[in-house]
């Protein structure tokens, strides 16, 4: 195995462009169950957009899904291939089969019902602005889900199980994920093909979704679209290492490391289209507290959006 395929180390986070604030926050609260834990603005260009975090108990890195509200802007973007089909959640196997399709029932989300992947449940459907989630019965996954009045922690969101792709083609992205990142492919299954890393299971696993009939979509900032998926590096050291190597083997649509406050990222253009990033976990210089290689929570860590100056 070469050096570099053991820096990538699973999901570090998940990014999409939503509609409205407020919407957002309220499905992923008290639908998905999520906690809000953490918003600030967007740091890329100069439009005054809100960033929002969300995670499970102890907001691990791997269970932070980040939005940006773009519906107020009146920015909209088009799905597609070329961008993340979808971000798939663990919950229990037996969550999945009896609390799960009843809840998304009854804040009336329409989904797919219970369907097989990978031999595994998987129940998928859309917040309000288009993006995908699944939920994926998994119980490997032992993370500490967050609670609601609703959601008890046996029936639990734990974290990222995968993240799946939407591509046109499978060789480029293949060659992406194993020769450049070091992703290994261990199953396919209909139109999809899984890719692990570091031995796989929930948070190291890449699905890809073969859509060879269907569009591209667009990769501006805009609602109702992923913008990237960002996996987990250990620290700056390997992360431009990693980058060096891509940008050897030709995927020379690599950023600088930019300073994200909590990490540090390096963006890369996937050849199916897909936006990765490269996020440290430790080491980042200038951190100022014990608590900057995690998601400090917020003080106002709550339902609603704190409007700042
Ligand atoms: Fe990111």
């Amino acid at each position: 195995m070469r050096e570099e395929h053991s820096i990538v180390t699973g999901i570090h986070h998940c990014t999409i462009c939503v509609g409205a604030a407020q919407e957002d926050i309220d499905f992923m609260t008290k639908v998905i169950g999520q906690r809000m834990i953490k918003q600030t603005v967007l740091f890329d260009g100069t439009a005054p957009i809100y960033h929002l975090y969300y995670a499970n108990k102890n907001a691990e890195i791997g269970t932070v899904m980040t939005t940006f509200p773009f519906k107020q802007a009146g920015v909209f973007g088009r799905r597609g291939t070329g961008q993340i089909a979808a971000t798939a959640y663990s919950v229990s196997e037996n969550a999945i089969q009896t609390f799960w399709p009843g809840h998304l029932d009854k804040h009336g989300v329409k989904h797919s019902g219970l369907q097989k992947r990978f031999g595994q449940t998987y129940i998928r459907f859309s917040e309000p602005s288009g993006n995908v989630y699944e939920l994926v019965g998994d119980d490997r996954d032992k993370r500490a889900g967050w609670t609601t009045d609703e959601i008890s922690e046996v029936n639990s969101v734990k974290g990222f199980n995968a993240t799946i792709m939407s591509v046109r083609e499978l060789e480029g992205q293949h060659d992406y994920l194993t020769i450049g990142l070091g992703f290994e492919k261990s199953a396919t299954d209909g139109k999809y093909t899984r890719y692990d890393i570091q031995g796989g299971g929930p948070c190291k696993t890449v699905i890809l979704e073969h859509n060879p009939d269907t569009k591209a979509g667009t990769w501006t900032f805009g609602a109702g679209t992923p913008h990237h998926v960002a996996f987990a590096v250990a620290n700056d050291e390997v992360q431009a290492k990693l980058k060096a190597y891509v940008e050897g083997l030709g995927y020379t649509d690599a950023s600088e490391s930019k300073d994200r406050n909590y990490f540090h990222s390096v963006y890369n253009r996937s050849p199916g289209g897909i936006l990765c990033e490269f996020s440290t976990t430790s080491g980042v210089a200038q951190a100022s507290s014990t608590d900057r290689t995690t998601y400090k929570t917020s003080e106002r860590t709550g339902t609603a959006v704190l409007l700042v100056g």
